[in-house]
């Protein structure tokens, strides 16, 4: 049995003053719903401020990218061993990174690597773009890029690793992508893949995140699939009633 994910993505919202009062806000509201995982993730500089704020509680804490090298002349990147103690989790290949950073499939392989090396949980993020889906290239757009992420990831760390399908065009567009092409892709592309690639066993533990305009009125229909293994969300994790709506329709819905 797969615990569901719940990870907020809070992208570049927030100052640290403000994460911090979000995060203290948080904690009464999520932090006793049992039977998912909760996971915020707010900008590199809040990091301090927010683990200090949910040390010792139910809430996790992940950072939003990190740098393919330990050290070095990479002015304004983030190293994946700077991360430790600050933060459990690490989102790798986000589409707004590949998209406005330039990630490219190979860095994020890259990523992947150092963050298991800094003993980070990463949460892998991938998806076609509109022009990909309606050319109907999205399956093999997103199994090339699950391989190309997997490429020399030992099989024991398989079972830690998260998977997020994101498609780009149902990131904050308020266009969510229907449950069936959500299972189209997760239940029919990314966990067959892991099961080709590292054997059936690996493919039932992996957990799969949804992601893409993911809000109260449609979590309940991802979080009834059983490939899916909850979501990483983007606008509706800035604001506690709908945050925390969406951990208790994921726990509701996963029988926790
Ligand atoms: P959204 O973002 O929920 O605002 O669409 C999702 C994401 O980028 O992870």
């Amino acid at each position: 049995m797969r615990t569901p994910i719940i990870a907020g993505n809070w992208k570049m919202n927030k100052t640290p003053a403000e994460s911090v009062a979000f995060a203290e806000a948080l904690l009464p509201a999520i932090n006793d719903l049992a039977g998912a995982e909760k996971v915020v993730i707010p900008t590199y500089v809040a990091l301090p401020g927010v683990n200090q704020a949910l040390a010792g509680s139910q809430i996790r804490v992940g950072a939003q990218d990190c740098h393919p090298e330990p050290s070095g002349a990479y002015t304004s990147s983030i190293a994946a061993p700077m991360l430790v103690g600050l933060a459990e989790y690490v989102v790798i290949g986000h589409s707004e990174t590949r998209q406005y950073l330039g990630v490219t499939d190979e860095q994020v392989n890259g990523k992947l690597k150092a963050a298991l090396a800094a003993g980070l949980k990463p949460i892998v993020a991938l998806g076609e773009v509109l022009e990909q889906r309606r050319a109907g290239q999205h399956r093999e757009v997103c199994q090339t890029q699950l391989r190309a992420a997997l490429d020399g990831i030992p099989a024991e760390a398989i079972p830690g690793l998260v998977i997020a399908y994101e498609p780009v065009w149902a990131i904050g567009t308020g266009e969510n992508a229907s449950v069936a092409d959500a299972e189209e892709i997760i239940g029919g592309v990314l966990r067959p893949t892991v099961a080709e690639l590292y054997g059936q066993p690996a493919a039932d533990a992996v957990r799969i995140q949804y992601g893409g305009s993911v809000k109260p009125d449609n979590m309940a229909e991802y979080m009834a699939l059983p490939d899916i293994d909850g979501a990483l969300v983007g606008g509706a994790s800035l604001k506690m009633d709908s945050f925390a709506e969406l951990i208790r329709l994921a726990i509701q819905a996963k029988g926790g």
